[in-house]
């Protein structure tokens, strides 16, 4: 049985994570700003939903005192929670406050929760695990038709995060990799997404299963293969 954070549980990628989980038998802490929304556990599993709003840093710390009256380790802390920015802001259309706000939740969020139970995934048996999902749309060298002037930088500074962590993670046993998950038919991904949740959830815990050192650092997508930065 792991011991699993995840953030923005009550829907998405992240209820269907903690479905998964619960049904395999893990412990799963379910961070959601809508606890009441966390599905149940669907098998052998526990879920303890807990409030959770990723850009107050009081909520982060709340949340990573209740885990800790719980457990004395979390194996892997998935930062899932997201928002878009909207349709594709262009130039013109992009508006600061909501560049800050993208910015907060998708960039600091992964950064608060990851520094909150950093003592928790240091006590981790077999090394702590920190599992980002970032989108291929924070790629640098992918970025062929501009817009999403949010979105985008949010992810490629949430790569960097990553990339701080699995250093300062590195003597400690903590990995930490950004994950694009696919385009997904969800809220955020919409009706016309080729792939269902069912199919990348499935395909990212195969990876985040076996996250170790050598993809420490790293940028994967759902079929493992390496993306440029
Ligand atoms: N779907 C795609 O095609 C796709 C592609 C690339 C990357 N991603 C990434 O995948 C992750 C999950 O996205 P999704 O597709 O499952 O989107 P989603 O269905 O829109 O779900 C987003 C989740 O994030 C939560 N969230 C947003 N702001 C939060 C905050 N301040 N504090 C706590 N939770 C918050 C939402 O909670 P509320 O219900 O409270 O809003 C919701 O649970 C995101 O990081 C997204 O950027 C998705």
């Amino acid at each position: 049985m792991a011991v699993w954070v995840v953030t923005g549980a009550n829907r998405g990628l992240g209820a269907r994570f903690v479905d998964v989980l619960s049904a395999r038998g893990d412990l799963v802490f379910a961070g959601a700003r809508d606890p009441a929304h966390v599905p149940a556990s669907g098998g052998s599993g526990v879920v303890h939903p807990l409030p959770l709003d990723v850009r107050d840093d009081r909520s982060v710390l709340a949340f990573a005192e209740a885990i800790a009256q719980t457990t004395q380790h979390v194996d892997v802390l998935l930062n899932n929670a997201g928002v878009a920015d909207g349709r594709w802001s262009s130039l013109s259309d992009v508006d600061p406050e909501t560049m800050l706000d993208v910015f907060d939740v998708n960039t600091v969020g992964p950064l608060r929760t990851s520094r909150a139970l950093w003592g928790l995934l240091l006590n981790a048996p077999e090394g702590g695990r920190i599992a980002h999902i970032s989108s291929l749309m924070g790629s640098i060298e992918d970025c062929a038709s501009g817009r999403s002037y949010a979105y985008r930088p949010s992810k490629t500074a949430l790569n960097m995060v990553s990339k701080i962590l699995a250093v300062e993670g590195q003597p400690h046993g903590i990995t930490s990799t950004a994950y694009h998950p696919g385009w997904v038919k969800t809220d955020m991904g919409g009706e016309h997404a080729p792939l269902t949740i069912e199919e990348s959830v499935g395909d990212l815990l195969r990876l985040i299963d076996r996250q170790n050192p050598s993809v420490s650092g790293g940028f994967l997508e759902h079929t493992g293969r390496t993306l440029p930065w």
